[in-house]
This record gives structure tokens, sequence and C-alpha cells, in this order.
């Protein structure tokens, strides 16, 4: 259909028609088995006609239930408009891949992009239009649950993989290629930053800082195309995402230029009324629509009030109308005019859903997102070495993390079974082991393995119902039983290696005294494949951290793009009058970019291409990563900026861009970046992005903590 035609679809709906066509309700809704016919669909009051009409739902899935929810559907809309059928596809469809924030330790657009192409074409496949991915908002405190929906800490890394996940969702023609889904980019804006972690909690913080490191990874989505944007649950200066105005009208669609559909988070209309700033469900639904809210996700304030406020002329029917012509608009774009199956086909479901080369690849991108945090030279494991597997996580296939859906953990690997196969000369515990209360029996056991063997891998973590939503923690250290175990242990055998399964940044203090240390996150269905290759070196590792690691739950929140304050640590920590801890310093345990490899690389002959730099001018900054070890590798060079002296004290660094090396042992590499006009931006206090005159600090490294630098001149 061209405009017009979807104009002139839109003139034939009735009223109810249009705002039916504003609802979202889940699965069970459509369900045709009589007792998942309860729970919310009572407490929404809504009659049969605008259950039957809803213009799109949520979490349906599976091709012959699509076509058959699309066909009951369409069977009842008069004017033969097809739902859309979305759904959180997070990380994985059925193939589970790492947890994006796992997913950011990569440092790889290539990976997010493959990452939603392959989820892309499994969700497809299974009838869904509309995946509620890439969520994008900024993270710093781990103790949220949610951080492990993220990529973690840094606005530009974040943007860069933002861009690449809906490049691999969406493709380049969606409307054509049956393969791809739109995606939703969320949750607009800043859901990333509750007060003390709290999952829900109140967001508080500048226009400036929202602007300059919070809104440019939904600006990169939307950039790329992202067809929907879903509102957060948190306040902005006060008032909710979802009622407003400024936030959605002003800042995405006249500023951002957003034309796609923006949907509210589940019951956030609603949830405007305890959020103190409407009283009724009918101020709730003028708020939200008057700021821009255009699909309602599952209540019925929309449904309920519409109809009376235009009849009352408190708001015009232009405007529902606006949201529904966006609506149908992305139902055409998807082709479900055309088409209203898509790729739902469920010959080539079986074929397509965890396929081999699924599978394969959900292996190597768990490879590259496994973190390599501490080795004192006992890793990579041999062959012959004589090895212990213990712990929870040994066995466990609780390796999935908290959006996987679809997945399912009998179809995961886990480390034991990933173990085997690298080697034969692993012992691995009986005795099934809790996270939280170990039986006497599983920890004598492990501890006379642990006792025989000449290493001991500890498999640690937290199991999965510990992060995602509603999942927040104050204590973000290991579970006690785990905590004994690892002395307990290590009384018994020195040479420990602990990892973990996590979907946050932990404070590790406890295990400290291991001789390695490995964070897996969730790595998905390949988990045990691909920590054993990290484990036994077939795999070098690579990957850098996306969000801090704390010494304490006390320094939360911690990121490496700290400002200097008046009073620096580092002019002089044994000074009491300094922005200072007395019981624990002000670094991160393991900072933000870094990450070890089973060799190691030198960086020397940083080299400006000029000291001073005019506006349209560039400076090429270059440098010589050498692999220094006896292992090929590939390593992350990363640059960092910082504006010495601004209007608005910049931090001490900010990472600006980073390329990957592959290096053979001792090979060097030449690695150059370019630096622009445009890197040196930032966000003034008359909130618009533009740089200064002045000195700036260029730096390159390995990690945002060990870098060398140099300085340069700017005048604009
Ligand atoms: C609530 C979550 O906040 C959001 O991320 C998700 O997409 C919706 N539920 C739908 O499941």
């Amino acid at each position: 259909m061209n405009k017009k035609q979807i104009e002139n679809l839109l003139s034939q709906m009735t009223l109810d028609e249009k705002i039916d066509q504003l609802l979202q309700l889940a699965a069970a809704f459509y369900s045709d088995t009589a007792e998942e016919k309860t729970g919310p669909m009572s407490e929404l009051e809504l009659t049969q006609e605008a259950i039957n009409n809803a213009g799109t739902t949520l979490g349906v899935s599976g091709a012959k239930e699509a076509k058959r929810v699309q066909d009951q559907y369409l069977k009842n809309n008069r004017l033969n408009i097809p739902l859309i059928l979305m759904a959180d596809i997070i990380h994985g469809f059925r193939t589970i891949f790492p947890i994006p924030l796992a997913l950011g330790c990569s440092f790889d657009p290539t990976v997010a992009e493959a990452v939603a192409s392959i989820s892309a074409l499994e969700a497809s496949v299974s009838g869904l239009h509309v995946t509620f991915s890439p969520m994008v908002d900024l993270v710093r405190d781990p103790r949220w649950g949610r951080v492990l929906e993220s990529t973690g800490e840094d606005s530009f890394l974040n943007a860069t993989l933002a861009a690449a996940f809906v490049k691999g969702y969406q493709g380049d023609d969606l409307k054509n290629d049956l393969t791809k889904i739109a995606a939703c980019v969320k949750h607009f804006a800043a859901y990333g930053a509750p007060i003390g972690g709290r999952d829900y909690n109140t967001v508080n913080m500048s226009e400036r800082e929202l602007r300059q490191n919070y809104l440019p990874g939904y600006k990169a989505a939307i950039d790329a195309g992202a067809k929907l944007v879903m509102t957060s649950f948190n306040l902005i200066d006060g008032i909710p995402a979802t009622a407003n105005r400024w936030l959605l009208r002003d800042v995405l669609r006249n500023e951002f230029g957003f034309k796609g559909v923006v949907i509210s988070d589940w019951g956030a209309v609603k949830e405007t009324i305890p959020h103190g700033v409407s009283a009724t469900e009918k101020e709730a639904a003028r708020l939200a629509l008057v700021s821009g809210v255009d699909i309602e996700m599952m209540t019925s304030c929309y449904n309920h009030s519409l109809e009376e406020l235009i009849k009352e002329g408190i708001i015009s029917e232009e405007l529902v109308d606006e949201s529904v012509l966006r609506i149908l608009t992305l139902k055409n774009d998807l082709g479900l005019f055309e088409n209203p199956y898509r790729g739902a086909n469920e010959e080539r479901e079986s074929e397509t859903i965890l396929s081999v080369d699924h599978r394969k690849a959900a292996r190597d991108i768990a490879k590259r997102s496994i973190v390599l945090l501490k080795n004192n030279n006992i890793l990579p494991l041999q062959a012959n070495d004589k090895v212990a597997i213990v712990g929870p996580g040994a066995s466990s296939n609780d390796v999935l993390g908290a959006w996987s859906w679809q997945g399912k953990q009998e179809e995961s690997v886990s480390l034991a079974d990933g173990a085997k196969k690298c080697s034969k000369n692993v012992v691995i515990g009986k005795e099934k082991f809790d996270y939280f209360e170990p039986s006497e029996k599983a920890i004598e056991e492990a501890i006379s393995l642990a006792h025989q063997s000449e290493k001991v891998v500890l498999a640690l973590g937290e199991p999965e119902w510990m992060s995602g939503e509603a999942a927040s923690r104050s204590d973000i250290r290991l579970p006690k039983a785990q905590i004994g175990l690892f002395k307990a242990i290590k009384s018994v055998n020195q040479n420990v290696i602990v990892t973990t399964y996590n979907g946050r940044p932990l404070d590790l203090s406890d295990v400290d005294e291991a001789e390695a240390i490995i964070v897996a996150w969730f790595p998905g269905t390949e988990a045990g494949n691909a920590l054993a290759d990290v484990l036994w070196g077939s795999f070098n590792p690579s990957a850098r951290l996306s969000m801090s690691f704390p010494e304490s739950v006390g320094q939360v929140p911690i990121y490496y793009n700290v400002n200097n304050t008046g009073r620096p640590y580092e002019s002089a920590p044994n000074e009491k009058y300094v922005s200072k801890y007395l019981d624990c310093s002000n670094y991160a345990k393991y900072p933000f970019g870094f990450g070890l490899s089973y060799t190691s690389y030198d960086y020397n002959n940083m080299e400006l291409s000029q000291n001073r730099m005019n506006k349209d001018e560039t400076i090429l900054v270059s440098i010589t990563v050498q692999n220094v070890g006896k292992m090929a590798g590939e390593e992350t060079v990363q640059l960092y900026l910082q504006d010495i002296v601004a209007e608005v004290a910049r931090p001490v660094k900010e990472l600006k861009a980073f390329k990957k090396v592959w290096l053979e042992p001792s090979e060097s590499k030449k690695v150059t970046f370019e630096i622009d006009e445009k890197l040196l931006r930032y966000v003034h206090s008359d909130k618009t992005a533009r740089s200064d005159d002045g000195q700036f600090k260029v730096m390159i490294g390995g990690n945002s903590r060990d870098l060398l630098e140099k300085v340069f001149d700017y005048r604009n």
C-alpha cells in the first residue's frame, strides 16, 4: 500500500476500531485453551470486541500458532487489518547467545549484528514480526538486575552496538526480506539509572547528563532505522517517561526525527497513577496520548477512556488518528497487508531453529564474550593436567540468562559436558550442587576431588533468577556458601581457577586468592563448549569488560569516565581532604575495557601526525602494538580523549574509538585512528553539542586504565 491507501483505510475506520488498534495484549488473550484465559484478562475489563481487534500482541510464537492467531484475528476484522506479533527476543530466540552485557564485552559490532540476524531468522520463521530489542540503557550500577540486558557503561560502545543490533534485526529491506523483524529500541529513556540500583526506582539526572551519556544509544538505534521505541517506567525530571511530552514529542519526534511507533512498557500508562501524576485511568490515558504514546501495552486506559475524552472535547480525534496511522504504516512496512503470516513457515521452522550453524555461531560468540580477569600462569589448562571441575556451576544447565524465553536449558551445554570433550583427565562431581545451600555430601565430594587433582576449576556465580527484571541486589558478592566452598577447596589445593556465571559485575574480593578468574556471564546454549574452549586454550580470550567490576559494593555506582573533582585523589592519595574513601580505593577492581589473554601486548611509539588541529583538519594518532607472548591473539586497541579545560567539566577520559587487531606471536602492527572535530564535541550548558578550543589529551591502550598519552591543541 502507498501512503494514500493507508490514509484511505484509516478514513474507513470507526473510532472504536481506531482505539482498539492502540491496544496491545499478551498471548494469553489469544489462546484457544480455556484455562489460560485467566489473570490479566479479567483485570483489564475489556470487551470481547476490543480483544478481537487489539492492533498488536506480545508473546505469541510458533509458526502454527502465529497463523492460527492471525487467521482468527482477520476473521473478526471488518477491514482486514492484520495483527502484529511482537515479543522479547533479546539475546537469541531458541539458539541462545550470551546476555547483552557479555556481547558488549566482545567490543565487536559484527557480533551484535550476527546475534540479531540469527535471532531474526529464528523468530521470523516462528511467525514473529517485532522484537523488543535492542535495550540500550546505559548502566553504572551493578545492583540493578537489568544491567545484563544492556551493553554496558559506555555511551560510545552502546551506540555502536545499538546500530549493529538494528541492522541485524531489520536488514536493508524489511518489507521483502521475510527473515527479518522490526526492532524496538528501549527503554526510552534512562531506565538504566534507577537510584540505588533498585528496579523501577526514580531516575534523577540533569538534562545535560541525559543528552551527553544516556540518549546517544537510543539515537543511534533510531538513526539506524529502528521502527519502534518503547518508553521506560521511570521518571525523567519528575515526569514519567510514558507521560513525558518533552521527551517523546520534543526530543524524540522533533529533534531526533523519529517517525515510527512509540509503545509503552508493560502497564506503564496506568502506572502514571501510582507515580502520582494522574488521578484516574482517564487522566492517565489523556496524558500518555498527548505525550506521544501510540500503543498502550497491557493496561486498558486508552480503551476505556479515549472515546469519552474525544466526546468531551478534551482531546481531538486527530491525535488518535496520528497514532493509528503510525501503526498501520508499521503493518505496511512489514508487508502484512499483502502477507499477514510474513515469515511464519512450519516446514522451515525445524530446520532453521537451533540449526548446527546457529549453534556454531553461538559457541563462537560466547567465546568472544568470556572475560579472563586474572591468570597467574595457570591457564590455559593442558590436556594432560588432572583437573577437577566442581561447584554449583560445574554441571549446571542454568546458563542461558534471564531473557531466554524460548531457550531450553536441556538444549544447553554444561561446563562438565564441554570439558569432557577437551580432556580425558577431568573429574566431575556427581552430587547435585546448589548455589546457596549445597548438601554436606556435595561439599565433601568437591573437596575430595579437588584434593586428588592437580588443578581445580571451581564453577561459581549466580543462578539465572538473580538478575534480570525485578532482580536487584544490595549485596553483589558471591553467595556465602560459595565463599566457604572456595576457602575449603583452596585449603586442599592451591591451584584454583574460579569461573563465574553471572548477570552483573560482582564483587569478587572473596575469591581474590584464586590463581585465575574467568567471568563467563550467561553464555547461552553453547556455554560449556565455549567456556571449555577458553579454559583449555583452543581459543585465546579476547573479551573486554563492558562494565567495571567494583572492589566493593560501597563504590557503586562506579564507572571509568569520571570527573576529576576539585580535590582529585590522584594529586595527593595520602591527604585526608581529597575525594576518596577511608576504607577502599576509588578504583574499580577490574575496570571498563579490561580483560586478559594468554599472550600479552606491548604498546609503543605513540605518534600524532600534528600537534595542532583546526576545525576542518584531522589528526592521525598511531601506535605500534606488539604481541610479546607465545600465542596468537586478538587485541582491542582503545582510544580515549579528554577535553582538559572546557566550559563544562569533562571526564578524565572517554572512549571515542576502538579497533581489533589480530597478532601472531612477536608480530607488531601499527594501528592508526583519525581524530576530527566531531570527536571533540560535548554537550554544553546550553544543551547543544559542539567543541571548544583548547588542549585535548589523547590516550591509547588495551583498557581504560593502562594508557599512553599525548596532548594536542585544537582551534575552531
Ligand atoms: C517489561 C520490560 O520492562 C520490557 O523490557 C519488556 O519488553 C516488556 N515487559 C514486554 O515483555
